[in-house]
């Protein structure tokens, strides 16, 4: 695997494998990487692709009181995963690199409204800030597609609509969720978990799949499936922050009768911020239901 930490050694390698019609593939990381991120690799060394990974803890996607100084930082044994898995390129840049005027007052790029609600409504700019590295990095690697894994569910979206919206040449590749063998999805930031907040942070995802069943009986509206849920996180020692049904395609709030639908969460247990979500498909109604 190369290791290269500047836009035009990235150029240089991305045009050579042009020149053989290669097609190329990124996935786009903040180091730390695990189980969930190698998923993202190996799905996008399946397409047949050249595979760049690129680590970069991207400083304006956090807010003034989060763990930007304290995200872990992990290079070399992050080189090594890559490697084992047969990445073809880590792009490792400074920040000078991604960020050459500072990052006060540079050009950002904003989606409107999907970046408001939910996770957004809670860290206000997060989602600028993604969806500015997102589009510095697709310029830099221009690649033919980019894996992102669906844990981030919001991202996701937010990101589909920044290519759709700005006509970017890019397939968006989702990729379903790692999880333990408890359930709880994988996520760089279960490390900061006391044994203790370990041994409860699968409810999490139970309470997901409780309000996903919930859904598929039909019993009870959303709003109170909602609650439900709530209700549930906070007995079992977690502060929720929301617990929401919404449309699978847009997050917009779903019509009764929606059929693809996703519920997501996000909730701390002590100072860990933890996020989750379930997608749900219901089947049409058979002919003589209501
Ligand atoms: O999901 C992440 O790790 C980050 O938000 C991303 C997409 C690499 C942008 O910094």
């Amino acid at each position: 695997m190369q290791k290269l930490t500047t836009i035009a050694e990235v150029r240089r390698r991305v045009g050579a494998w042009r020149e053989v019609d290669e097609r190329v593939a990124l996935v786009p990381t903040m180091g730390n990487l695990h189980e969930g991120h190698l998923a993202l690799v190996r799905r996008a060394l399946a397409s047949g692709a050249r595979v760049l990974v690129s680590v970069f803890v991207n400083p304006t996607q956090f807010g003034p009181n989060e763990d930007f100084g304290a995200y872990p930082r992990t290079l070399e044994a992050d080189a090594a995963k890559l490697t084992a898995v047969g990445t073809d390129v880590l792009f490792a840049p400074p920040e000078e690199e991604i960020y050459p005027t500072g990052r006060e007052g540079c050009t950002y790029v904003e989606v409107p409204g999907l970046s408001d609600l939910l996770c957004g409504a809670s860290r206000p700019g997060h989602f600028r800030g993604v969806a500015t590295v997102v589009t510095k990095l697709f310029n830099i690697v221009q690649p033919d597609l980019a894996a992102f894994g669906e844990k981030d569910y919001q991202q996701l979206v937010v990101i589909r609509r920044l290519v759709k919206e700005l006509s970017m040449p890019v397939e968006v590749i989702g990729v379903p969720t790692e999880r333990e063998a408890d359930g709880l999805a994988m996520s760089s930031r279960n490390g900061y978990l006391s044994a203790e907040e370990r041994r409860r942070a699968p409810l999490l995802y139970q309470t997901l799949q409780a309000t996903a069943g919930g859904i598929r009986e039909g019993g009870a509206d959303f709003a109170t499936l909602e609650r439900e849920g709530l209700k549930r996180l906070a007995e079992g020692g977690f502060e929720p922050e929301y617990l929401a049904i919404r449309r699978a395609e847009d997050l917009a709030v779903p019509a009764a009768d929606a059929r693809r639908l996703v519920v997501l969460t996000a909730a701390r247990l002590g100072s860990t911020r933890l996020i989750d979500n379930v997608q749900v498909e219901r089947a049409e109604p058979q002919f003589g239901q209501v």
